[in-house]
């Protein structure tokens, strides 16, 4: 499946954010080689230490041509640009990533590309009461409008993938966040059952582009292995082998002294002096 990828091309548009340039630094160069997209208003600083990872292009989502030209000869997309402000307003959310999505899908058919994985968002979900747990076949429920924006990628994808052989991945990402961000207070609340570790993120990212090439289309969440998660992980792990290995509950230093795993683990096992459950004789 994966043995002769050494000329394949990967376009990481979004490569200057945060994800993309985590990934354009960390992916697997002897498997992927890398075309990093990047905007014209990206500072030059930043575009300069890109270089370090792979072939720098200029495009635009909004300049089709521009795309078709950072789309030549690409294999697969992982398409991480766009609006990530969950706060940001209408017009720059329908401009970035739902034109811009769109423009993205159209341009990546048009160039023979074989598969787009597109950042979708665990907003897409966020409206769903905060204790429940979200499976990949529940109804979408949004929390804001970045979540519809999101909603609008996975049903294009679905789309483009089972209507006009595109294949597309749609991953949930959850928060996305470096192990320093375990001592930031403020961010407890973001990672608790939600945190998806950068390694994570890599190990997603590469199980996404080498799953097989008939898979049309599927939505995956994306988290760490946290014992407590906002979103199912079991079908990402099944569909794509996807083995998370981060926990927020054993990173961060105020919960692994509880070592919840093991707590909860024993609360469920079986009554070691018999005294409830299924036995042979009532006690003495
Ligand atoms: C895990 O996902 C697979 C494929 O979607 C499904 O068949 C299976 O029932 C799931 N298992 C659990 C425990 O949810
Ligand atoms: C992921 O979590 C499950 C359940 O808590 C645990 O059994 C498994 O060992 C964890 N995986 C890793 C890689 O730590």
């Amino acid at each position: 499946m994966t043995t002769t990828d050494s000329s394949r091309l990967i376009l990481i548009t979004g490569a200057a954010g945060v994800i993309g340039s985590y990934f354009a630094k960390n992916a697997d160069k002897q498997k992927y080689k890398l075309r990093l997209m990047v905007h014209p208003s990206n500072p030059p600083e930043e575009v300069e230490s890109l270089k370090l990872h792979g072939e720098v292009v200029e495009a635009e989502l909004g300049q089709i041509e521009t795309l078709m030209n950072a789309c030549e000869g690409v294999d697969t997309i992982l398409h991480l640009a766009g609006q990530p402000d969950p706060n940001a307003r209408w017009d720059s959310l329908l401009k970035d990533n739902i034109e811009g999505t769109y423009n993205i899908f159209l341009t990546a058919k048009k160039s023979n590309v074989k598969r787009v994985i597109y950042a979708s968002s665990i907003h897409a979900i966020s409206g769903y009461p905060i204790d429940t747990q979200v499976k990949t076949t529940d109804p979408v429920k949004p929390g804001d409008l970045y979540g519809v924006t999101k909603c609008f990628g996975e049903a294009l994808g679905c789309y483009m993938g089972e209507q006009e052989g595109l294949s597309t991945i749609a991953i949930r990402i959850g928060a996305f966040q470096p192990y320093s961000s375990l001592k930031d207070d403020s961010k407890t609340g973001l990672l608790l059952d939600a945190w998806l570790s950068q390694p994570d993120a890599v190990q997603l990212f590469e199980k996404c582009i080498d799953a097989p090439a008939n898979l049309k289309f599927a939505i995956v969440h994306g988290l760490s292995n946290n014992t407590f998660k906002r979103m199912d992980v079991n079908s990402t792990r099944v569909l794509l082998g996807y083995d998370p290995q981060d926990n927020f509950y054993e990173a961060h230093e105020n919960y692994e002294p509880l070592n919840i795993r093991k707590t909860l683990r024993l609360r469920n096992m079986k009554d070691p002096l018999q005294t409830s459950g299924l036995r042979d004789k009532s006690p003495e």
